[in-house]
């Protein structure tokens, strides 16, 4: 359309003399309707004891997080992405002391690790907090004075049972008998199978009794909140039990290290208040920090439920602050069906997998394979089998039979011929092709649905499966038997690679908060820039729906190799350094 200025009567005159005035107007609308429309998005780990090293648990809650941010980022979110150690407490003090260093130099020695790890595993936060900082102290204390000056803590005593191990207060039914290894009688948390000792002592109680119906009343208004569903059940069901008021700090004499209670030197504070409180920390508090907190989300593993579901927002609700969105909650892993623990040294150490595996291939398969509803067991030999099978048999075969010179001389993304692959049928596609359209097409939203629900292993089901048809479609069609001197025939091979090649794309795009360097080889290869990976550029097939392709007949990338490495039995012996109960126990 095209607009003459010659012309301009006085009213129109009018009119263009308010446009900057409406112009600001509409920016303004726009800008607080972006807060509003909430573009913005807060992800965060739990925040790792410092007692022991990294392990494959603790990488498997850090990539779940960083697939949600990256995910988000893609879709055009605004995203912060928090992760970090929680290093208070009396279990870190007795480690520190354990290995004869001061509990800070302990902390930072262990800290380093989980961010080293981290980094290797391409973990792309934007914040990595240790309770041990001066800005998380502000925090804490802070967020202690206000549940004071509302009357919500109280100084009173605490009788009962108390896991070290878990930091946490148990009631007499949540405790059973056991013998430790030396055949001792002993008590031990029924959840967690640690050792309980009794304690009495005079310390400040959070009146968490009077938050039970406002707990229940956001579980019940918001269905959603603590994903996946069973576990929403699992926190209502807490709540029908008694819910006593809550011990939050500890005498100074038993524990030293942590934030002394603000007025109360001879007090520290409880480590999971300390702890819980650094989502606020990193979201600004108490300081600014609405932006990122009204759009907070948890990942959190299931043991530690009732620390995220119950207490936390009970202090949020106590402090006037908002809830999280949703807690989502994983599993956890075993090993060869056991436990992780380093007394029976089956401890699976994350880093030693991804120097194996590959930093890709340990990230796809916790995601593939990590189911969040119930626990999921690893071996060396799963992670080589579907590794082998999806990524390099799969996806690696597809884009190495599309890209191939044999197949592909001209090196490009060829054209589509609508003759050939009409939208009608008429052409040379039957009719399995025409449902493997309908599947990539609607990929995306499927995929969303199950990054948006925390089921990654869905997501990476449907891409798979929708790999598994591309393959078929090339197999049942097998362009390289066409002749490139017939015009016909070379019309529908290229047809053929095209659409491949725009699976491949769409593969590559929404593969790339699991596995970003194996999606960033494939679309480099593809000749797909930077800013044609997000959610919105996705628009699959365009030719096909008759507009215009960016893609068609542009040059390949360059070819720098296999997308995925085959593994073989070789890779886990050269690699992995035979176990013992030593070697694992040792950091
Ligand atoms: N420090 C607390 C969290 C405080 S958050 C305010 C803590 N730390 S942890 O290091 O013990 O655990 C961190 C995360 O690792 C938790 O989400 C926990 O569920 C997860 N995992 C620990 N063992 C695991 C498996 N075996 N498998 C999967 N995840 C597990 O708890």
């Amino acid at each position: 359309m095209k607009f003459s200025f010659l012309f301009v009567s006085r009213e129109h005159r009018q009119l263009l003399s308010l446009l900057p005035a409406l112009f600001k107007h509409a920016l303004r609308r726009r800008s607080t309707q972006l807060c509003r429309d909430d573009r913005s998005y807060y992800i965060t780990t739990p925040i790792f004891y410092v007692n022991a090293s990294p392990h494959l648990g603790h990488l498997y809650s850090a990539v779940i997080a960083d697939c949600l941010h990256r995910y988000k980022l893609l879709q055009g979110f605004k995203s912060q992405f928090a992760t970090g150690t929680d290093e208070h407490g009396l279990k870190i003090q007795q480690a520190a002391e354990a290995a004869g260093k001061d509990p800070l130099t302990f902390c930072t020695d262990v800290s380093e690790r989980f961010r080293h790890l981290f980094s290797s595993c391409n973990i792309s936060y934007t914040d990595y907090i240790r309770t041990t900082q001066q800005r998380h102290r502000q925090a804490v204390e802070h967020f202690w004075s206000v549940l004071w000056n509302k009357g919500l803590i109280y100084k009173g005593s605490y009788e009962g049972w108390y896991s070290t191990q878990d930091e946490s207060f148990l009631t007499p039914l949540q405790v059973s008998d056991a013998l430790d290894s030396s055949g001792k009688e002993i008590k031990v948390s029924l959840e967690s199978g640690h050792k309980v000792e009794w304690m009495k002592e005079e310390n400040y109680m959070f009146r968490l009794s009077a938050f039970r119906s406002q707990l229940l009343d956001w579980l019940r208004g918001n269905p959603h909140a603590v994903q996946p569903e069973r576990f929403q059940q699992a926190v209502l069901q807490l709540l029908q039990e008694d819910l006593p008021d809550l011990s939050v700090s500890r005498q100074r004499n038993r524990l030293q290290w942590g934030i002394p209670v603000p007025g109360d030197p001879e007090q520290t504070i409880y480590v999971w208040l300390d702890a819980l409180v650094n989502y606020l920390t990193v979201a600004g508090y108490p300081h600014e920090h609405d932006q990122w907190w009204r759009v907070a989300h948890h990942v959190i593993g299931k043991d530690i439920l009732k620390f995220h579901a119950v207490y936390w927002p009970a202090f949020l609700l106590g402090a006037g602050l908002p809830l999280p969105k949703t807690i989502y909650v994983h599993s956890h892993w075993t090993v060869e069906g056991k436990k992780m623990s380093k007394s029976v040294g089956n401890v699976v150490d994350p880093l030693e997998c991804s120097q194996m595996f590959t930093t890709d291939g340990m990230r796809y398969f916790l995601l593939r394979q990590g189911v969040p509803d119930s626990d999921c067991d690893y071996t060396d030999n799963k992670v080589m089998k579907l590794l082998n099978a999806e990524l390099a048999d799969s996806l690696g075969g597809l884009l190495n039979r599309c890209t191939a010179p044999a197949l592909n001389p001209a090196q490009v993304y060829p054209c589509f011929c609508p003759q050939s692959f009409p939208r009608e049928q008429g052409g040379r596609a039957v009719e399995e092709d025409y449902h493997m359209l309908e599947a990539v097409k609607s990929l995306p939203a499927v995929v969303e649905k199950h990054y948006e629900s925390m089921h990654m292993y869905k997501a990476l089901e449907a891409i798979s499966a929708c790999v598994r048809q591309t393959n078929g479609f090339v197999q049942r069609h097998t362009p390289w038997k066409l002749d490139q001197r017939d015009s016909k025939d070379k019309r529908w091979q290229d047809t053929i690679v095209h659409v491949s090649l725009e699976c491949l794309r769409i593969y590559g795009t929404l593969l790339q908060p699991i596995i970003p360097e194996t999606s960033n080889k494939l679309l480099s290869r593809l000749g797909v820039q930077p800013e044609e990976r997000s959610w919105a550029a996705l628009n699959f097939l365009s030719r096909y729906q008759g507009l215009d392709c960016p893609f068609e007949g542009r040059a390949l990338g360059v070819d720098s190799g296999v997308l995925f490495t085959r593994l073989g039995t070789q890779n886990v012996d050269k690699e992995k350094p035979k176990k013992t109960k030593k070697s694992a126990n040792s950091k």
